[in-house]
């Protein structure tokens, strides 16, 4: 039998470093059996050795491609996908920003944030409420006895300890959110043991810098971002 002719089709590589798995034809691996009693000494001889890696070989029937990892260099198609996905990207991101954007406060709510106060009609001892967001605001402009006493408080004695300077840009204006620390109601100025404020729900009693002294009320009356435009004028938030 002519080897060379009766050769079985051999699987063509198609990608480097492909790993080959499959089975052997059996009448293919007869056949070659067949075979190997007519060749050579020498022939006979190998392939006695080895005949199942010489079948093996040849009479592979039928191939399945176990696995294989081909590297290829960028291409131009590779480029239009990079750029089809760059251009789809910003369309997306330039449709989106309008309904993002819908989604910020107006002017008139970030005008809402914020409040301008002329305080120079305040006279000394007295507070006046302002509302800011929705809520109230107290301005105390302190007399001296006030800021004293308020400045002459020992940290240790306090519930929620804060001194009074850290409570205040200038000593004789007091500003402070007007919502009690408890459950939220608002407290009457010039009230209380320490004729700060008193809260009437709870009894909640605050001292001339706002600061918790007796009653549930947890923290201090909290202060709000400020800032003094003028002497006599003061902006909230
Ligand atoms: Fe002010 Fe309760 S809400 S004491």
């Amino acid at each position: 039998m002519d080897m060379e002719n009766d050769r079985c089709e051999k699987p063509r590589r198609v990608s480097t470093g492909a790993k080959w798995g499959g089975r052997i034809d059996p009448d293919c691996a007869r056949r070659h059996s067949q075979s190997l009693g007519q060749s050579s000494a020498k022939g006979r001889n190998r392939m006695r050795d080895d005949p199942g890696r010489r079948a093996s070989r040849d009479c592979l029937g039928s191939f399945e491609l176990a696995s294989a990892t081909t590297i290829e260099a960028p291409n131009r198609r590779d480029f239009l996908f990079l750029a089809t996905g760059a251009v789809g990207a910003v369309g997306v991101a330039a449709l989106a920003w309008p309904l993002i954007d819908q989604m910020n406060p107006d002017a008139s709510t970030l005008a809402m944030a914020s409040t301008e106060v002329d305080i120079g009609a305040i006279p000394e001892g007295q507070i006046v409420t302002v509302k800011w967001r929705g809520g109230p605001v107290f301005i105390r402009h302190r007399t001296r006895k006030e800021i004293d006493e308020a400045q002459n408080v020992q940290l240790s004695e306090l519930r929620d300890p804060q001194t009074d300077q850290s409570r205040v840009q200038k000593p004789e204006w007091l500003i402070v959110v007007g919502v009690c620390t408890h459950l939220g109601c608002v407290p009457l100025g010039h009230d209380g043991k320490y004729d700060g404020w008193l809260c009437p729900c709870h009894g909640s009693v605050y001292d001339t810098s706002g600061r918790i002294r007796q009653g549930p009320a947890p923290l201090n009356l909290a202060v709000p971002e400020y800032a003094f435009l003028t002497d006599t004028r003061v902006k909230i938030g």
